[in-house]
């Protein structure tokens, strides 16, 4: 399969470690090597990590970003965590950064980590966040939004050079080099190079005279001290000049409060900024108002940047609505019906994926989860149907965000930082090129007896606790805002196809509008003038990608690790496209 230069494979499936206890320490069945040194384990991360990278003094800096090679059972960065926690100040922030090749089932990872005497609290966190083990970066939070985990899951030496960041410390965390020569090339120390700020410090267990010379020769000041238990020496190494001040929060506006506008707003607030979202008719009236909208990957594509974006938009928005307590109904069923059955065959052509993600149904199962008599499909098992103004109203629910409902957001020079997320209003203001808006009407239905689940087919039936939405139209070069009878009538004999012997009344309708660029993927960034920001042209996707591009472009901001690669920062670019 084509890959495109930049974008981590999410397609392949991952090799999972199946750690063994082995005279009291646990062992890699990948390496055979064991994940901790001899002793006590908090202790070895306390000497090799923490004391090589002075973090104590780091974290009195306004935001740390920490990197790790080697995120085995957490140890090491929950312990970060948990020291940051005792010693920084109250509105510091800490960004960590960990890469792990071969990820570990998470019962067994808790098992670890208990035993090896982690923060309780914070193990139930990872765990609850642990992502479904797809190839990339994955976004995992602690502390109430202070910490942020970026946790790359692949070979270090294919996911570091899609990611561009500065660190200001490094846990060399892999396993030996005798058991583990690739983790040590000169080629994957000088990309941990090129990743560290000036004044960067680095820590590692390891102190392999090949390893020393290499770092010695890309420039680190390497020191050889005594080592923790039954290790004799360790390296400390740091690189010359001063850590980087990055800059403080302050504050921005936000036009639009639909899922991109909340989305930052959010995100923003988190970091501490302070968030004023200004919206001409009030949250969540645009298109993410509609009452349900799905949130799943989109699997049937190739290795292509907008495929991964949208699995890892999927997989974010899913864990920061359980974080946030949305209520949400979990999974999709896609049944193999018309032109949708080759794009569910295609999607499970991609072997091996976990069940997690998508596994195949026979009709039996697939009539269990819809409820009534339906055909074999796939489930998505990581999907989530949910109500578009819960989710905004989550969003914006933090102290940090101001919003002032019935006021439109003008274009004009401003000192505060200006991002607009006004969806399909107000693009002509902003005389950007390459966009086009889509007409969509949904239709309410009465609920259906059995329906539980989301169900695709083309169409989607969305239940909720109310309504059971059918949608959506997809209607180009059509600017009609009412809601109209020829548009249902063919959303219903599409679902009466797909559905025979299911019985639909239809109570109403919402038309509303998408706004999709030229090559579908969406815009981001600084308008090319550099007077504004824009998080824009979200498509039929924006229940995920308005809140993870929201965190993208606030990493981006803060010059942080992004939830995405660095390649995106061009690809979501806001001037590609030319009148
Ligand atoms: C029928 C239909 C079904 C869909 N189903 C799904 C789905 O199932 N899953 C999915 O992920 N996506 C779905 N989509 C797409 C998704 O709804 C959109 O991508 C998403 O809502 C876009 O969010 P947004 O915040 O960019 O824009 P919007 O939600 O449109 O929000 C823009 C906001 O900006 C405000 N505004 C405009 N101009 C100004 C101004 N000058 N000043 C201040 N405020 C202003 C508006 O009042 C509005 O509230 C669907 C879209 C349609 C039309
Ligand atoms: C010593 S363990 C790390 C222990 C971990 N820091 C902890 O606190 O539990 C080394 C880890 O490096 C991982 N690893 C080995 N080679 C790798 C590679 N090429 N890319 C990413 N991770 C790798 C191993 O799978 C293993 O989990």
């Amino acid at each position: 399969m084509m890959r495109e230069p930049g974008i981590p494979d999410h397609l392949t499936p991952l090799k999972m470690a199946c750690p063994q206890r082995l005279d009291g320490r646990w062992r890699s069945d990948q390496h055979d090597d064991g994940y901790r040194g001899g002793g006590n384990a908090r202790q070895e991360v306390e000497t090799v990590f923490h004391r090589a990278c002075q973090v104590d003094e780091l974290f009195q800096n306004h935001i740390s970003v920490v990197a790790e090679l080697g995120f085995g059972a957490g140890l090491s960065i929950l312990e970060t965590i948990q020291r940051f926690r005792q010693v920084a100040s109250p509105h510091a922030r800490l960004c960590l950064i960990s890469l792990e090749q071969f990820p570990i089932d998470p019962n067994v990872l808790k098992e670890m980590l208990m035993h090896d005497g982690a923060a309780p609290d914070l193990v139930s966190a990872l765990i609850d966040q642990w992502p479904i083990h797809v190839g990339g970066w994955h976004r995992l939070s602690f502390l109430e939004g202070r910490v942020h985990l970026t946790l790359g899951l692949g070979d270090a030496a294919d996911l570091l050079p899609t990611m561009n960041f500065k660190a200001d410390a490094w846990f060399l965390d892999g396993f030996s080099p005798a058991k583990n020569p690739d983790l040590w090339t000169p080629k994957v120390l000088k990309m941990v190079t090129d990743r560290s700020a000036s004044g960067a410090r680095l820590g590692t267990w390891c102190s392999a005279g090949d390893v020393r010379r290499t770092l010695t020769e890309l420039g680190w000041a390497v020191e050889r001290v005594p080592g923790h238990a039954t290790k004799r020496h360790r390296l400390e190494a740091r690189r010359s000049g001063t850590t980087p001040n990055r800059p403080s929060p302050g504050k921005i506006h936000i036009g639009g409060a639909g899922f991109a506008g909340a989305g930052a707003a959010r995100a923003f607030a988190e970091r501490g900024w302070s968030v004023t979202v200004f919206d001409t008719k009030g949250p969540a009236t645009g298109a993410s108002g509609n009452p349900r909208s799905l949130v799943q990957p989109r699997l049937a594509k190739g290795l292509d940047a907008a495929s991964h974006l949208h699995l890892h938009a999927a997989l974010f928005a899913a864990r920061q609505m359980d974080q946030l307590g949305v209520p949400t109904r979990d999974g999709a069923l896609h049944l193999k019906v018309g032109h949708h059955g080759a794009k569910v065959e295609a999607a499970l052509g991609h072997a091996g994926m976990p069940d997690a993600l998508i596994r195949a149904v026979d009709e039996d199962e697939a009539s269990i989860l819809a409820g009534f008599r339906v055909g074999s499909g796939a489930w998505f098992a990581s999907a989530r149907s949910v109500s578009g103004p819960e989710y905004v109203a989550a969003l914006l629910d933090h102290d940090n965000i101001e919003v002032r409902p019935d006021e439109t957001m003008m274009t004009r020079l401003e000192e505060t930082p200006v991002v607009w997320c006004t969806g399909s209003n107000a693009v002509d203001a902003l005389g950007l090129s390459g966009l086009h808006r889509i007409r969509g009407q949904l239709e309410f239905l009465t609920p259906i007896a059995g329906l539980n689940h989301a169900i695709c087919f083309g169409h989607y039936l969305l239940p909720g606790e109310k309504t059971l939405v059918l949608g959506a139209s997809y209607d180009h070069g059509d600017s009609d805002p009412e809601v109209r009878e020829d548009t249902a009538q063919m959303s219903l004999e599409l679902a009466r196809a797909a559905l025979p012997g299911v019985s639909m009344h239809r109570t109403g309708g919402r038309t509303s509008f998408r706004l999709a660029s030229r090559d579908r993927l969406p815009l981001l960034g600084p308008d090319p003038q550099g007077r504004f920001w824009c998080s824009l042209a979200h498509g039929s996707r924006g229940a995920s990608t308005g809140p993870f591009l929201g965190a993208f472009l606030a990493d981006c901001m803060e010059g942080v690790p992004g939830v995405l690669p660095s390649v995106y920062v061009d690809r979501l670019r806001v001037g590609r496209f030319k009148s």
